[in-house]
C-alpha cells in the first residue's frame, strides 16, 4: 500500500490518497488527434499518490516503481533528465502554476500495478494522478475537463510526447462497468454501460513500444498530410472528422497511396466507432466484436502500427471460444490486445491464448481480466 510506503519514506501520515487507473481502448484508435471518436475504458490498475502538505516551497516525490527520490522548488521547475519518471509531477506542478494556482510544497509518494510501457496507459494515469492529488490536497476545485486538459498538456509540452487526449480523459473520468464514449473535437462524452456476462481480456505482448513514439509522430503528419491534399481540392476540411468515405474515393487520384490508406484508417474507424457506440446501446455484442476485429485489420494494413506479435495474439484470440473480438489497443508496435471474452470463457481463453503465444513465437504473454472502473475524479 502506498500510504505506508509514504509512512516509511517521509515518517508520517499521509494526508491524502488519490488513484488513476490505466486503460484499454475498445474501439476509436488513432482517431484522437484527428478530432474524432474513441470509446476506451479505465482497466482495474491504478497508480496511487499519497501524501501531505509542507511549510515551505520544496517538493519531495517518491517513486515506488523506480525507488527513487527527486526534489524540487515550486519556484524554479526544470526538466529532469535523469530521474525522468519525475516529469510528470513536475510539468503538472508547474502548468498549475502558469495558470495561476497557489500550490505549496508537498511530500508524495507514488507507485502502482499500470505495467509501464506496455500501452495502458500509465504515463496518463502519473499525470492525471498528479493533477487531481494536488486538485485534492489543496481543494482547488478544479473543473474535471480542465485536469483533463493540463494533464495533457503535461505529456506535449513538457514531456515532450505528441499524444492526444484519450488517455487523459479516460483515466480521468471512467466509470465502473462502462466505457466512455468522446468526441475529441469538442469533449462533449457520455458513458456507455458494458452489459451482459462479457469480460474485457487484456493480452500483454511483453514487446514494449519500442518504435511507438517515432511513428507516431509520422502518422500524425500523414495524417494533416492527407487532409492538406483533400482541402487543395476544394473541400472545407479541417480534420481527418470532417472527411466521408465518398470524400476519400474521390480524392483517390489527388494523394499518393501511402496518405490515402492512413485517411483512410482514421475515416473508416470513426465510422465504426460510432455504430460499435449504438450497438453496444443496444445490446448487439456480436456486432460490437465484429467492429473491433475490423479495427484491427484496419490498424494492420491500413495504418501498419500493428506488429507480428498483436497479431498473433489477435489471431489466436479468435480461435477461441466465447470470444467476440479481438484486436490491438493503444498506440501499436508492440503493447497490447484487448479482448471481449464471454464471462464463462474467459479464464480458458486466457490459458489457451498465452499457451498459444508461448508455442508460436516463444514469448511469455501477461494476460490481465479486467473490469471497466473509475476514473480518478470519480473514484476521490
Ligand atoms: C496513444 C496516445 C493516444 C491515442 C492512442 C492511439 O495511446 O496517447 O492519445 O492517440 O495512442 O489511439
Amino acid at each position: 500500500m502506498i500510504e505506508q510506503t509514504f509512512q516509511q519514506t517521509f515518517g508520517a501520515l499521509s494526508e491524502t490518497v488519490v488513484r488513476a487507473p490505466g486503460r484499454v481502448n475498445l474501439i476509436g484508435e488513432h482517431t484522437d488527434y484527428n478530432d474524432g471518436f474513441v470509446l476506451p475504458a479505465a482497466i482495474d490498475r491504478t497508480i496511487t499518490y499519497a501524501g501531505r502538505r509542507r511549510a515551505d516551497r520544496r517538493v519531495r516525490v517518491y517513486s515506488e516503481d523506480f525507488k527513487a527520490s527527486v526534489e524540487f522548488d515550486l519556484d524554479d521547475i526544470q526538466k529532469d533528465s535523469e530521474n525522468t519518471w519525475s516529469n510528470f509531477v513536475r510539468g503538472v506542478s508547474k502548468f498549475l502554476q502558469a495558470d495561476g494556482h497557489r500550490l505549496c510544497g508537498a511530500d508524495i509518494a507514488f507507485g502502482g500495478d499500470v505495467p509501464l510501457g506496455a500501452g495502458l496507459s500509465s504515463s496518463a494515469a502519473v499525470e492525471v494522478g498528479a493533477t487531481a492529488f494536488w486538485n485534492k490536497l489543496l481543494g482547488l476545485g478544479l473543473d474535471p475537463v480542465y485536469i483533463v486538459k493540463l494533464s495533457r498538456r503535461t505529456e506535449n509540452e513538457f514531456v515532450g510526447v505528441p499524444c492526444g487526449i484519450m488517455d487523459q480523459f479516460i483515466s480521468a473520468l471512467g466509470r465502473r462497468d462502462h466505457a466512455l464514449f468522446l468526441d475529441c473535437r469538442d469533449l462533449t462524452y457520455r458513458h456507455v454501460p458494458l452489459r451482459g456476462d462479457v469480460k474485457i481480456v487484456v493480452c500483454n505482448s511483453g514487446v514494449k513500444r519500442a518504435l511507438a513514439q517515432s511513428e507516431y509522430e509520422v502518422r500524425l503528419k500523414q495524417c494533416q498530410g492527407a487532409v492538406a491534399k483533400i482541402a487543395a481540392t476544394g473541400r472545407a476540411v479541417k480534420s481527418l472528422r470532417d472527411v466521408q468515405l465518398s470524400d476519400l474515393d474521390a480524392a483517390k487520384g489527388s494523394m499518393d497511396n501511402l496518405l490515402w490508406r492512413r485517411a483512410h484508417h482514421v475515416v473508416s474507424e470513426n465510422q465504426r466507432t460510432l455504430e460499435a457506440v449504438k450497438v453496444l446501446e443496444a445490446g448487439d455484442l456480436e456486432r460490437f466484436g465484429e467492429l473491433m476485429n475490423q479495427s484491427h485489420e484496419s490498424l494492420r494494413d491500413d495504418y501498419e502500427v500493428s506488429s507480428k506479435e498483436l497479431d498473433q495474439l489477435v489471431e489466436l484470440a479468435r480461435r477461441q471460444p466465447g470470444v467476440l473480438g479481438a484486436r490491438m489497443t493503444g498506440a501499436g508496435f508492440g503493447g497490447c490486445t484487448v479482448n471481449l471474452v464471454r464471462t464463462d470463457a474467459a479464464e480458458s481463453f486466457a490459458q489457451a491464448v498465452a499457451r498459444g503465444y508461448e508455442k508460436a513465437l516463444g514469448l511469455k504473454a501477461e494476460i490481465y481480466v479486467s473490469q471497466a472502473s473509475d476514473g480518478a475524479l470519480v473514484s476521490a
